[in-house]
């Protein structure tokens, strides 16, 4: 299979090559047969959990967890308020992966009782069903427990591995249903929980979690949080290391290790402004602050909207600002996402969608016409390359349920750029007034919820539809909701600084124009992107030695257009680059950078091997989630040899 190359695709694997065959009866391993309880598949509609929220759901969490660096562990215990729904209920099913569970007891109100639990064996993407039977519907249970080392939503980083080198670092990655594998819960973005935290760390290590965190907390090892708004499983997030604060507002800043600090601070001064336009458009930011983490390079995405504290790469902090539109997407999901939710994977576009709508007006309002068109148009380009790999079933905004397929790998660009086309083309057949509000007015009425598509075709049709009666048909919508591909009647953004990039991408290619005299002076990161994209597929030796000379291409700092050149030098056969390839694939595990590389040198038996030699030595430093990925592209490139 092909890897797509492309600047935002976020997952690389499109989602019939991960999909796995619904299992028989027959196929699935023995002790899956044991009960029917062991079935992920049935009873609740969120069919990527074991949760029953039909008969019990989770008000609140309160955690109390000591990190341990040593053994790689969270350990103490999660107790989970409960609000019972089917009265003839007597059990709790929760969803758990690698969790050790020492003992479970449950609060009726005045005394707490150990209570019997079991495990169930281990489903390879959905873990292990947790049921606790009770004997009444009681109020509360505590689970004591620890995580494992491999824990898949966890990485733990050694001094080594950090800027400062002496103080260790953790960080979860919970969504789509990683939380699991660090807190016993009910792991569907269906259910909202408010949390509390008591978190012990050794004493020089500052914890953070998608809370009330203090820019003035003291250092000591000792942290308690607050979350008061009801948030999904996915959200829960927790980091721990040497993280100190630099201001950019009264309600933004960034956490950052002490040497990332201020240069991130100033990349991401604007976000301020960010939180402005989007509170202008969509109403109150309603979550009190928003900081940023930065993360060390080995995070395994660009970003993650932990509520209160976005997780970011290190890898967008470039100098220029050329890439903070990451900030203002995490930013708008605490409207798309945070606040409305999908209620189960498959509507991810309700999420994704959405906020890449929102990101590219905030772009829009704070940088200008020009970046929001460029930042679309390389979207979009992306979308259709990627489309050649996606099943057509796949392609179609309103997925059907999941059903023995792992959410994560699931993600493509169809939520979210095919997702943002079908919105611009909503303003833009509707007006930029009346969707607006349409747009507000789906935030306000739904804040704090989580809803599937139909509520929101429901939703279209009451408050832009009938309102606004003749603008768009039904065969339109239809097309863009359920229909594969991208519809005939799009829109296609276009831009005209790009053209200019096209121009003289032209002239050099026919040998009409030298390095030396084409104007890149005033080029951005966007531009350099479109100049390697545009390139044919592969360029000769002499060509790519020439762009080398003049860009400094090969070593470049920005790992967007590491992406693209890194792949071309691949699939010419220009070894020159390659122990720079292996310097960019061990510093770096954010997965949509590398990726694109890795699959380019598994094309060949010389590549393969390379890159073979490449993981082995970079794999300590990369996450699970990223070490899962390049592991099945390698895989796949020997299979076919
Ligand atoms: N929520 C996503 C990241 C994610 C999605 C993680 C699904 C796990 C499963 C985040 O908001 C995101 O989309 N990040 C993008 C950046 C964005 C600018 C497109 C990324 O990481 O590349
Ligand atoms: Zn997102």
């Amino acid at each position: 299979m092909r890897l797509s190359s492309l600047f935002l695709a976020l997952v690389v694997l499109p989602l019939a090559a991960c999909q796995k065959p619904a299992p028989t009866e027959a196929a699935k391993p023995a002790e899956h047969n044991k009960t029917v309880h062991e079935e992920p598949m049935i009873s609740s509609h969120d069919v990527n959990s074991y949760a029953e929220p039909e008969k019990v759901v989770i008000k609140h969490l309160a955690l109390d967890l000591g990190v341990d660096f040593d053994k790689k562990v969270l350990s103490g215990s999660a107790t989970l308020d409960l609000d019972w729904k089917d009265p003839d209920a007597r059990s709790v099913a929760l969803d758990t992966r690698d969790l050790d569970i020492a003992k479970i007891e449950g609060f009726d109100g005045s005394t707490w009782q150990d209570l019997k639990f079991e495990v169930a064996p281990k489903d390879p993407i959905f873990g292990s069903k947790l049921s606790i039977a009770v004997p009444s519907q009681l109020q509360q249970v505590r689970i004591t427990y620890s995580s494992r080392p491999e824990a898949s939503g966890l990485q733990w980083l050694t001094p080594a591995m950090t800027m400062g080198k002496k103080t260790p670092f953790m960080f979860s990655q919970s969504q789509a249903i990683h939380a699991r594998s660090w807190v016993p819960l009910q792991d569907t973005p269906g259910v909202r929980f408010t949390y509390e935290a008591h978190i012990t760390t050794p004493k020089d290590v500052m914890a953070l979690m998608s809370a009330d965190n203090d820019p003035k907390a003291p250092r000591d090892g000792d942290y308690s949080f607050k979350m008061p708004q009801a948030i999904p499983s996915y959200l829960m997030a927790i980091a721990a290391g040497d993280l100190v604060f630099a201001p950019i507002s009264e309600r933004a800043g960034v956490w950052a290790e002490p040497a990332m600090a201020p240069k991130a601070a100033k990349e991401f001064e604007s976000t301020e402004k960010m939180i402005v336009t989007a509170e202008r458009l969509y109403g109150a930011y309603r979550w009190g602050r928003y900081d940023i983490l930065v993360l060390p390079p080995s995070f395994p995405f660009g970003g993650m909207e932990n509520p209160r504290l976005t997780f970011a790469t290190p890898t967008v902090i470039v100098g220029d600002q050329s890439l903070v539109s990451i900030i203002a997407h995490e930013l708008a999901h605490s409207w798309s996402g945070n606040l409305v939710t999908n209620s189960s994977w498959k509507d991810i576009w309700l999420n994704e969608g959405f906020t890449s709508y929102v990101e590219n007006r905030i772009v829009e309002d704070l940088f200008g016409k020009d970046q929001a068109l460029m930042e679309n148009v390389i979207s979009q380009d992306g979308l259709k390359a990627d489309m050649k790999d996606i099943a057509p079933a796949d392609q179609v905004l309103t997925l059907p349920p999941l059903v023995n397929r792992d959410p994560d790998e699931g993600l493509t660009q169809v939520a979210y750029i095919k997702g943002q086309w079908f919105l611009m083309f909503l303003e833009e057949r509707y007006g930029r007034e009346t969707f607006d509000a349409f747009l507000r007015k789906w935030f306000d009425e739904h804040a704090f919820t989580s809803l599937d598509s139909s509520a929101f075709e429901r939703f279209m049709e009451k408050e832009l539809f009938s309102k606004n009666p003749g603008k768009t048909t039904h065969d339109e919508i239809h097309a863009w909701m359920h229909g594969s591909g991208i519809p005939a009647f799009a829109v296609a953004a276009k831009s005209t600084r790009f053209d200019a990039v096209d121009e003289l991408r032209g002239h050099w290619l026919a040998g009409h124009a030298k390095p030396a005299n084409m104007d890149t002076s005033k080029w951005t990161t966007q531009e350099w992107v479109r100049f390697i994209e545009g390139m044919p597929e592969t360029l000769s030796q002499e060509q790519l030695a020439e762009l080398d000379a003049a860009y400094k291409f090969t070593g470049t700092q920005n790992g967007e257009i590491a992406q693209r050149w890194y792949p071309l030098t691949v699939r010419s056969g220009y070894t020159t680059a390659r122990p720079a390839i292996a310097d960019f694939l061990s510093r770096i595990g954010r997965r949509k950078l590398i990726m694109p590389t890795y699959a380019a040198l598994a094309q060949t038996p010389d590549g393969l091997a390379f890159a073979q030699g490449v993981f082995e030595k970079a794999r300590p430093g990369y996450h699970p989630i990223t070490t899962g990925s390049v592991e099945q592209t390698l895989a796949e490139g020997k299979a076919k040899r």
